[in-house]
C-alpha cells in the first residue's frame, strides 16, 4: 500500500512499512515509555512474519489503545474479525480478563495455529475462541447460534467485506457496544471516491453505512507511525 505525502523535496511515495524516521521515532519513544511489551507480546508480534500477512498486526501503541477502549467501555465480550498471529487478540484478552471472552475470526488455519501458540504463551488461551473460516460465515454461525451479545467488535480482516462485517456486528451487539474498524485511511486513498481499489471502496462503503445509521455515533482518526499513514473509525451504538 503506497500513498503520496508531500515533503520539502516534493511528493514522496511512502510505503506503509517505510514510514519517515520521525514517525517511527515518536512511536518508538511512546511505546517504550508507555507500552512496554512482555515477552509474549514481542513473540506474537515477531511471529507475524511467519503468517500469510507479515507485519499486518497493529502497532504496540495501537494494541494498547484497543486494550484501553476495552477497559474504558467495560467490555467483557469482544469479537474480532481478523486474527493473524493474535497480537491484537492478546491485548483484548488481557483487557477482558479470565471472566471475559474473546471470539476471533480468521480465514487461514496456518495463521490460526500461530495465534493459538501465541495466545497460550500469553496465558489467555482459555478465554479466547479462535474460529477458522471466512469471517462472514463464522459470524453468521454466531448469529444463527444466538451468541450472547458482544460489547466490543474490532473489524480488521479483508477490507472489501467491511460493510458485511459491520452488518454482522450490528446483529451481534446491543446498545452501548463499541465498534472499531482499522485501516480506514490507507495513505489518504480513502478520499478518492473514484478509486478502483476494492479495499478503499470497502472503507468508503462502511463509513457511509455508519454515517446513515441513526443508531451509531462515530468518529475517525488519522494515525501516522510505524504502520505508515492510516487510521481507525470508532463507533458506539446508542
Ligand atoms: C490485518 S490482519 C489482522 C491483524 C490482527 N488483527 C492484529 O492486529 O494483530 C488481517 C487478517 O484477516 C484475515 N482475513 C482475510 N480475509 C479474511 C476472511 N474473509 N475471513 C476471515 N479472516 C480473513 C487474514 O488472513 C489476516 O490474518
Amino acid at each position: 500500500m503506497t500513498g503520496m505525502t508531500p515533503d520539502a523535496a516534493g511528493p514522496t511515495v511512502i510505503n506503509r512499512y517505510e514510514s519517515p524516521a520521525a514517525w517511527r521515532d515518536v512511536d518508538a519513544y511512546f511505546s517504550a515509555l508507555l507500552v512496554p511489551e512482555d515477552d509474549a507480546l514481542v513473540a506474537a508480534r515477531e511471529s507475524g512474519a511467519a503468517t500469510t500477512m507479515p507485519n499486518a498486526e497493529v502497532a504496540p501503541n495501537q494494541g494498547a489503545l484497543l486494550g484501553l477502549l476495552t477497559h474504558l467501555s467495560g467490555a467483557r465480550r469482544v469479537l474480532e474479525f481478523g486474527t493473524l498471529a493474535g497480537y491484537s487478540t492478546i491485548w483484548f484478552a488481557r483487557a477482558v480478563g479470565p471472566q471475559g471472552r474473546v471470539v476471533t475470526l480468521e480465514l487461514e488455519e496456518h495463521n490460526a495455529q500461530i495465534a493459538r501458540t501465541n495466545l497460550r504463551r500469553a496465558g489467555v488461551r482459555e478465554w479466547v475462541d479462535v474460529q477458522v473460516g471466512p469471517a462472514a460465515e463464522s459470524a453468521q454461525r454466531l448469529i444463527d447460534d444466538g451468541a450472547e451479545p458482544f460489547d466490543l467488535v474490532f473489524i480488521d480482516a479483508d477490507k472489501p467485506s467491511n460493510p458485511a462485517y459491520l452488518a454482522a456486528a450490528l446483529r451481534l451487539t446491543t446498545s452501548g457496544a463499541v465498534i472499531v474498524i482499522d485501516n480506514v485511511v490507507r495513505d489518504g486513498a480513502v478520499t478518492d471516491r473514484d478509486s478502483d481499489e476494492p479495499r478503499v471502496q470497502g472503507v468508503r462503503a462502511v463509513a457511509q453505512d455508519i454515517a446513515t445509521n441513526p443508531e451509531l455515533d462515530a468518529t475517525a482518526l488519522q494515525t501516522v507511525g510505524i504502520k505508515g499513514w492510516d487510521g481507525v473509525i470508532i463507533a458506539r451504538r446508542r
